[in-house]
């Protein structure tokens, strides 16, 4: 059986069943969303977040990318951080790496001229800024390093963007978190970097100047 046909009757069972438990559901699904936070991600099949938050149907925008970068000259990336922010008003941004990530395997294996060498390119960079400490690490330790960097990184891409730090100056609520996905056991993990307002991004920059953070 074709993975469509599969994809089909799956689909119908599930809005039977949707309709069946609320003949509305569908109807007021269709007025507006309202999702309830952004999510960067990988485009890695395995890291899709509906499964892994367990929010309900329509709660997360999403945006995902090969090793969830937060490019910040890329206009896709800015334009869903702009219309989460400023017309949905999401009150969170998750940006979840995750350990085992084929890109940021393949930024410390090879580089290139390929789209995808370029793309990688972006972690590089960031592996470069903590080369002294990951040269020293074996090369499993050091893949699992870089993709922790690369969530701190991509959380400072977010709240150093012009979209972000305008919205927390006109006071709207907003919080921007790492976190880290396990595959091994499932287990989504917080970085333990959040930053919830201006000043405590201010905070932050001050100190990463002396600490090189990112
Ligand atoms: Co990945």
């Amino acid at each position: 059986m074709s993975v469509i046909r599969d994809i089909l009757n799956f689909n119908r069972s599930w809005a039977e069943s949707k309709r069946l438990r609320n003949p509305d559901f569908f109807s007021r699904m269709a007025e507006k969303q309202k999702p309830r936070l952004l999510w960067l991600g990988c485009s890695d099949a395995r890291v899709g977040p509906d499964k892994l938050t367990g929010l309900p149907y329509g709660s997360i925008f999403v945006h995902r990318n090969i090793a969830n970068i937060f490019a910040t000259n890329d206009l896709n990336c800015l334009a869903v951080l702009e219309y989460a922010v400023d017309e949905l008003r999401v009150p969170d941004i998750v940006v979840c790496g995750h350990y085992g990530c084929g890109g940021v395997k393949a930024a410390l294996e090879h580089s290139g001229i390929q789209p995808i060498d370029l793309w990688l390119d972006q972690i590089r960079f960031i592996y470069n800024r903590h080369a002294a400490e990951l040269d020293a690490l074996d090369e499993e330790q050091k893949a699992r390093r870089l993709c922790e960097y690369n969530v701190t990184a991509q959380v400072y891409n977010i709240c150093r963007s012009t979209i972000v730090r305008e919205a927390w100056k006109r006071g709207q609520k907003l919080s921007v978190h790492g976190l880290i996905y396990d595959m091994h056991n499932g287990l989504l993990m917080p970085m333990g970097i959040e930053f919830h307002s201006f000043e405590d991004w201010q905070q932050e920059r001050l100190a990463s100047h002396f600490t090189n953070g990112a």
